[in-house]
């Protein structure tokens, strides 16, 4: 594919919005009446409002064109048969096979038909869940297993730690579950004080199993172990494994029985529907883990199968690039009014950037056009007391996915109506602003003197005509949840598509790996330096100090 910006649609929107520079989203509402209703779709329980956009029907119909010439529905196809669209690694991309619905037989991708190995690997998933809860399951002291720790990074991580969040409610008694990720000595230190080996299983997460952090964790975990009192011979009651690399699991010691298998046809950072959710489907069942399969699989359906002017991945992503590259828009915020999902936004950062910061598309020609704006948010309201004010006055374009359930797991007095209020008037205030007569005349009812009404009232002014979507479900299931997360993952496949670049690989992590070990070498050795920068030398140099 060449460059997005050869296709006509392109071209068409670049003049378009120039056309549309002084169109406000308020003059768009006056202008008409329906525009609530027809800027609105829905999916998997699920109902996405986009009419708070700079988008005119006219800029959704180029937009849309611009999807189609892009070789959208190709693209969706393709992933869906198992074509192997990771072109730099000559892979499938078969996420949405880990989620297919019971009544499908077949996906045969290179002569072998993957569902058969993600079935088996959902049983085996059950029976673990199921030794763990009845208590089948015990360690070397023959005591019930009481916490389930997790160790991964990445994909192996962020996923099932989010959903695992996302889904507090529906936790099972009996057992808490807990993850390290970082190679930091505190994070596990920290996770171990509240442990006890003798009641405790380690999950080891890692495609490859080849992750430095992971590696060093998982090492620490088992000293630990040991250093507890747990024989070597019982290693294997308190530890398992997620990968697709059997052969370096069984090397560190895992008991092939207690090994889950991977696919090098799962992404890392779309992981979390496969064994690598072992430790949400241990915390909140299987039938809850299900659930949360049959929510992405409802949005893969509506993905494949809506015309994509009903389509939520397809219209959100279609937005995005808008303002991405149409708006220079560099950031896109995701603020979910739901403490359960605070954490969310880590997760879709880490989906969204690791797939599509590219600069190069997919016939390895440097790309045109900017890629994938940069992800974060966090939890409203608390977000409303630090950086909306940013959102609401800065000088930079931050176009927002306001999240919300519209039903509480814990209600509380009003506080659910007030966090609701607080979401649906911050979407407002970004649209409608205040204008500069506003703020005078605020000043004014206050008693102001004219002369701090002249020199407060610029202060006060919002621009407004700031876009933002809202997306809405009735509650926060493990249906609803798993249908949010397939949304985005979907989401950044359409804008990867548009940008014509691959949304799967990651190349851009090994430099820092690579460079890392030298320099860990360094700081363990008395190697010469001097070839190195001065900076790094002196970095290293402090370091040495330091532990002497
Ligand atoms: O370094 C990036 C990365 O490869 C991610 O893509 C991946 O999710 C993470 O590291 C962990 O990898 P693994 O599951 O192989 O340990």
């Amino acid at each position: 594919m060449s460059s997005p910006t050869q296709l006509p649609a392109w071209q068409a929107l670049a003049q378009h919005q120039k056309d549309m520079s002084e169109t406000k989203i308020a003059d768009l509402f006056q202008a008409d009446a329906s525009r609530a209703e027809s800027f609105k779709a829905t999916a998997a329980g699920w109902s996405l409002d986009y009419s708070k956009n700079r988008a005119s029907d006219d800029t959704m119909k180029l937009l849309l064109e611009l999807v189609e010439q892009a070789g959208m529905s190709n693209a969706i196809q393709g992933m869906f048969n198992g074509d192997h669209i990771n072109n730099t690694e000559n892979r499938s991309v078969l996420h949405i096979a880990l989620r297919a619905s019971k009544a499908q037989d077949t996906l045969m991708v290179d002569g072998v038909n993957v569902l058969d190995e993600v079935r088996s690997t959902l049983s085996q998933m059950e029976s673990f869940v199921a030794q763990l809860h009845s208590g089948e399951w015990r360690g070397y002291t023959d005591k019930q297993i009481t916490d389930v720790v997790s160790i991964g990074i990445g994909g192996s991580y962020l996923g099932p730690k989010v959903v695992a969040e996302a889904l507090t409610p529906y936790k099972k008694d009996g057992i808490k579950v807990h993850f390290i990720a970082n190679i930091d000595g505190s994070d596990i230190t920290e996770k171990l004080k509240l442990l006890d080996a003798e009641t405790t299983v380690f999950i080891v997460s890692s495609k490859s199993f080849g992750t430095l952090e992971t590696l060093y964790n998982a090492n620490a975990a088992r000293a630990w172990c040991i250093e507890q009192g747990v024989p070597d011979a019982d290693i294997k009651k308190h530890f398992a494994a997620v990968s697709s690399n059997v052969k370096k699991a069984v090397d560190f010691g895992m008991a092939e029985e207690n090994i889950f298998p991977m696919w090098d046809w799962v992404g890392g950072r779309y992981s979390l529907w496969s064994a690598i959710g072992l430790p949400v489907a241990v915390a909140v069942g299987m039938d809850n883990f299900y659930e949360l399969l049959d929510g992405a699989h409802a949005m893969d359906e509506h993905f494949k199968n809506t015309p994509f002017e009903q389509n939520l991945p397809v219209i959100m992503g279609a937005l995005g690039v808008w303002y991405s590259n149409f708006h220079n828009a560099q950031t896109h915020a995701l603020i979910p009014y739901d403490h359960y999902l605070r954490a969310m936004p880590a997760h879709i950062q880490q989906l969204d950037m690791e797939s599509n910061g590219k600069a190069n598309l997919l016939n390895g020609a440097g790309v045109e056009t900017d890629t994938g704006p940069i992800i974060w948010g966090g939890a409203g309201t608390n977000g409303q007391h630090a950086y909306h004010q940013l959102l609401h006055q800065g000088t930079r374009l931050v176009p927002v996915d306001f999240i919300a359930p519209l039903k509480t797991h814990n209600p509380v007095a009003d506080h659910h109506a007030q966090l609701f209020a607080n979401c649906l008037s911050q979407s407002q205030a970004l649209m409608v602003g205040k204008t500069l007569e506003q703020a005078e005349q605020e000043l004014r009812q206050a008693g102001a003197s004219e002369a701090d009404v002249a020199a407060i009232a610029p202060h006060k002014v919002i621009p407004g005509n700031r876009p933002s979507n809202t997306l809405l479900t009735e509650q926060l299931t493990p249906f609803t949840t798993g249908s949010l997360i397939a949304l985005y993952e979907h989401r950044t496949f359409v804008q990867g598509t548009i940008w014509g670049i691959n949304s799967f690989d990651q190349w851009g992590v090994e430099l820092g790996k690579v460079l890392g070990t030298d320099i860990y070498n360094r700081l363990v050795s008395d190697s010469d330096n001097s070839a190195l920068d001065a900076s790094t030398q002196a970095l290293i140099a402090a370091f040495k100090d330091a532990q002497a």
